[in-house]
């Protein structure tokens, strides 16, 4: 099976500087993946490569077997618009409604008015949003729905792969189980296939396949998050909490 996401080799950094470098991994259709590290490990920095805003300094990413990079612009457009990124705090736009907003995407691919207005509701729906949030600006929202319009604008163009950025940090568990669910049911229902980089071991236990842990410049670890409980690595441990739970 071609892999959705895959990762050879791949150095990153910024300004000749090394973020991280040996990172290789795959993302299949269909897997929720968690991307996890400390703070400051280079996550987002990854993701920022995967879409191409960042070129990396050595090695291959590429998208459903593609290679962003090397695709002519036309082509790069159409493999984008199969991708939803969910960047982390949500970064809608401050003066634009939630619709406008959430059509954002359509407008820019020059859809007329009569299909955006239901491609929005049906992408607000799916994000767990009543119609009446539409007409709001982003000042009126709670955290969380400020991260439903932002998953809401990613679904209006019905990608085959989610990127999320954070999507549960700052959330009740209440609003996060409920974004839990909504991602949940999208793989089901959709097979869209997701990494989500996230803090929250709540979010990541609900919903991932398997994690891929960075630190030290590197990949730590990758693997179910059953089998990683497991390690007597110190770091491993450490991101688990696994020793503070058996030593409160
Ligand atoms: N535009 C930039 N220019 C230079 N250095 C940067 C830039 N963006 C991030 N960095 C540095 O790269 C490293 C990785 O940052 P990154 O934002 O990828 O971390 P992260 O794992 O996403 O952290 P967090 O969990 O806090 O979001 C950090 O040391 C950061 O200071
Ligand atoms: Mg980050």
């Amino acid at each position: 099976m071609e892999p959705a996401v895959s990762f050879e080799n791949v150095e990153v950094d910024y300004d000749g500087k090394p973020i991280l470098t040996g990172v290789g991994f795959n993302v299949l259709p269909g897997e929720i993946v968690g991307l996890v590290g400390a703070s400051g490990s280079g996550k987002t920095t990854l993701l920022r490569h995967l879409i191409g805003l960042n070129q990396p300094a050595q090695g291959e990413i590429r998208i459903f077997g593609e290679r962003l990079n090397q695709l002519p612009h036309a082509s790069r457009q159409h493999l984008r618009q199969r991708i939803g990124v969910l960047f982390q705090g949500g970064a809608l736009f401050s003066s634009l409604t939630v619709f406008e907003n959430v059509a954002l995407p359509l407008n820019e691919r020059g859809l007329e008015d009569s299909w955006i207005q239901p491609m929005v509701c049906l992408a607000l729906s799916l994000a767990g949003l009543a119609p009446e949030t539409a007409p709001l600006m982003p000042s009126e929202l709670s955290g969380g729905m400020v991260t439903r319009v932002a998953l809401a604008r990613c679904l209006v163009i019905e990608p085959e792969l989610l990127l999320l950025d954070e999507p549960t940090s700052g959330l009740d568990p209440i609003v996060s189980d409920a974004f839990i669910a909504v991602v949940l049911n999208l793989q089901k229902n959709l097979g869209i296939t997701v990494l989500m980089i996230s803090h929250d071991l709540r979010a990541l236990k609900r919903l991932c396949h398997r994690v891929i842990i960075v630190g030290e410049g590197r990949l730590l670890a990758e693997g179910r998050i059953d089998n990683l409980e497991q390690s007597r690595d110190p770091r491993i441990r450490a991101f688990f909490r696994l020793d503070e739970e058996t030593n409160p």
